[in-house]
């Protein structure tokens, strides 16, 4: 797979006032915003080219990933070449290329602007707000499947009943063949269903592998109630001409999209780093937890 569509031109409301004049995905998990995590995902999945939708307000996602030569220029002149070398390793990641969605008129309109730079081959797309800790990561996960049946596929979790409804949600065919362990054909799905209508627990979470022929179907969606095309709804469109498969991911999932989630990846990823982990560990106890955190 070459091509990973990084959808990140959400107003992110949930997040203001930090999100005023800068993306969300530039939040930082201890010292690398959000979307970092979601790169590396791609190169570690053998993914080589980023193709990031962004809107108004976004500079600093491409100022990011660019060369910065005077910041460059003044860690050599310093001496600090450790830091160096972790800033060159950002610019020589990945080759991006960026595209505009102009309006934020939903997740499916977003993946559909890209239709010219992806296409006609099968691609990956990750949500960065989804930050999920796995191995193998959870790209490749989703594309070892694809390699196998053939077919668009989507990552789903088991999430409990009550939030079920701020997903898309699939409903598993049970009467298929096996496909293996956590791996589904879809029978149908629906874009944030009430509780009690919900087909399933299985919540689409922010990774995909899609075929070209998502764009047709994208294109023949319709708008829903706020204005959006949804990409639940251009899957489910697609659905009526091909298979379509889902894989529950293994690994630790963060939805850093709203606060509570946010914090936990914090702690998460700070609890995970070596040198911060003591010192971070006993600050916590001493704010009179329960009980120790795990390292
Ligand atoms: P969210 O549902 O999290 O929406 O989008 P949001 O606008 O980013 O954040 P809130 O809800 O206002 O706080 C899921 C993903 O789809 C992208 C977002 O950037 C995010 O990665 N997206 C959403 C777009 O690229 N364009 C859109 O029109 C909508």
């Amino acid at each position: 797979m070459r091509k990973a569509v990084f959808p990140a031109a959400g107003l992110g409301t949930r997040f203001l006032p930090a999100t005023k004049a800068q993306p969300k995905e530039m939040l930082p998990l201890v010292d690398k915003p959000i979307i970092q995590y979601g790169v590396e995902e791609a190169t570690a999945s053998g993914v080589p080219n980023i193709i990031l939708v962004t809107g108004r307000g976004k500079n600093a996602i491409e100022d990011h990933f660019d060369v910065a030569v005077e910041l460059e220029t003044f860690l050599e002149a310093r001496g600090k070449l450790d830091q160096l070398a972790e800033i060159r390793k950002i610019s020589d990641m990945v080759n991006f290329a960026y595209v505009r969605q102009g309006e934020p008129l939903g997740l499916g309109h977003a993946v559909l602007v890209t239709r010219d730079l992806v296409g006609d081959e099968p691609f990956a797309v990750i949500l960065a707000d989804d930050v999920i800790d796995a191995n193998p990561p959870a790209t490749r996960q989703l594309i070892d499947v694809f390699d196998r049946l053939n077919g668009p596929v989507l990552a789903v979790e088991r999430v409990p009943r009550e939030t079920i409804s701020s997903y898309g949600v699939i409903a598993p065919d049970l009467a298929a063949e096996p496909l293996g362990d956590g791996v589904y054909r879809v029978r149908d799905l629906v874009e944030k269903p009430p509780v009690e209508e919900a087909p399933s627990d299985l919540a689409i979470i922010g990774r995909y592998v899609l075929t070209p022929d998502i764009f047709p179907a994208l294109a023949a969606t319709k708008r829903d109630r706020t204005g959006e095309i949804q990409l639940t709804n251009g899957l489910r469109e697609l659905l009526k001409t091909r298979p379509i498969y889902a894989c529950e991911v293994k690994g630790v999932r963060h939805d850093t999209g709203n606060k509570l989630g946010f914090l936990k990846a914090v702690v998460y990823f700070a609890l995970k780093r070596p040198d911060l982990a003591g010192p971070f560990t006993d600050y916590l106890t001493a704010l009179g937890l329960p009980a120790p955190i795990a390292r």
